[in-house]
């Protein structure tokens, strides 16, 4: 983790990986012994896009560990809004707060903010690149449905062209052994060639790409949905053509494993039915909330606080 920032998950070990996982474990088994451990730090969230979990969930992160928070969630209520650079904006906050967590719609502007904090940086995501805390919080939902990731057969479903989570989630799997990824898209919606070509074609793993969800279904250990990202589009006539490409329903999971888990970053607009929220496969709510212990250990680990 260079210079104690997260901008993506390459530079973190898979040592480093497995620590984190356990201490969020630790964190959810005992959250009071963690209550004073950032007595007096700041974090500051800067969302210059829209955000329900990941801003709130590191807010609640830092309170429960005892730190308080600044920043905003509308860059239009900042200086942003009369024509501040993102450097002197990140700037001016390294000064105020001990830890910076930030969104941001361009890709890369994660990498370049992070050299001007002057303290450590998360990276919330950045437009459709990367957003590798909400790949801590799959791969703690993960850990503890399956109890393991080597020799899973992982199906992602939706936009894995903009997706930035499954980019991210991808890279991390590809660390572990024996990992198979069936990739379900339709043709517009394929995984970027930087992705096919430098993590899974790079070390062959193995792959196999579909537009057909309910052939696939029988063979996946856990089957990650995603939402259509209509913010990435140009044209909003593709974006309509392609929003309902897959509905996950009951009808649709008759042939799943029985221990299927079915993972979504959320929010989720119409690709899962609301009917199988009751399933006992669905872990997306399970998913949120352990995001809030991967960020809880995350900020423990970047601020050096030792519990
Ligand atoms: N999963 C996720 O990033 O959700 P938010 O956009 O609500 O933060």
């Amino acid at each position: 983790m260079a210079n104690k920032n997260l901008i993506d998950l390459d530079a973190m070990s898979k040592k480093q990986l497995d620590m984190l996982i356990k201490k969020a474990k630790k964190i959810m088994e005992n959250p009071a012994d963690y209550r004073h451990a950032c007595d007096g730090k700041i974090l500051a969230t800067l969302f210059y896009e829209p955000s329900t979990r990941t801003q709130m969930s590191f807010q609640t992160a830092m309170l429960k560990l005892g730190g308080r928070t600044i920043g905003f969630d509308n860059p239009l209520n900042s200086s942003v809004s009369k024509g501040e650079s993102l450097k002197d904006t990140i700037t001016i906050v390294g000064g105020y707060a001990d830890i910076i967590a930030m969104r941001h719609p361009v890709e890369g502007s994660a990498m370049a903010a992070s050299m001007y904090a002057g303290v450590p940086f998360i990276n919330c995501g950045d437009g459709g690149h990367l957003h590798p805390t909400q790949t801590l919080a799959d791969l703690l939902t993960i850990s503890r449905e399956k109890g393991h990731f080597d020799n899973l057969t992982v199906g992602f479903c939706g936009d894995l062209k903009f997706g930035r989570t499954v980019h991210s989630l991808i890279e991390a799997l590809a660390r572990y052994n024996n990992v198979r990824f069936v990739l379900i898209s339709p043709e517009e919606l394929k995984l970027p060639s930087y992705v096919k070509n430098d993590v899974i074609k790079a070390i062959n793993l193995e792959y196999i790409q579909t537009t057909d969800l309910e052939k696939v279904m029988p063979e996946l250990d856990v089957l990650y949905m995603t939402r259509v990202q209509k913010e990435r589009f140009f044209n909003e006539e593709d974006y309509l053509r392609l929003k309902d490409s897959y509905i996950l329903t009951l009808d649709k999971l008759e042939n799943a494993k029985p221990d299927l888990s079915i993972l979504h970053p959320l929010p989720r607009v119409n690709e899962i039915s609301v009917a199988v929220d009751k399933d006992p496969r669905a872990c997306y709510f399970k998913q949120v909330l352990n995001g809030k212990y991967m960020r809880m250990a995350l900020i423990l680990k970047l601020l050096e606080v030792e519990v």
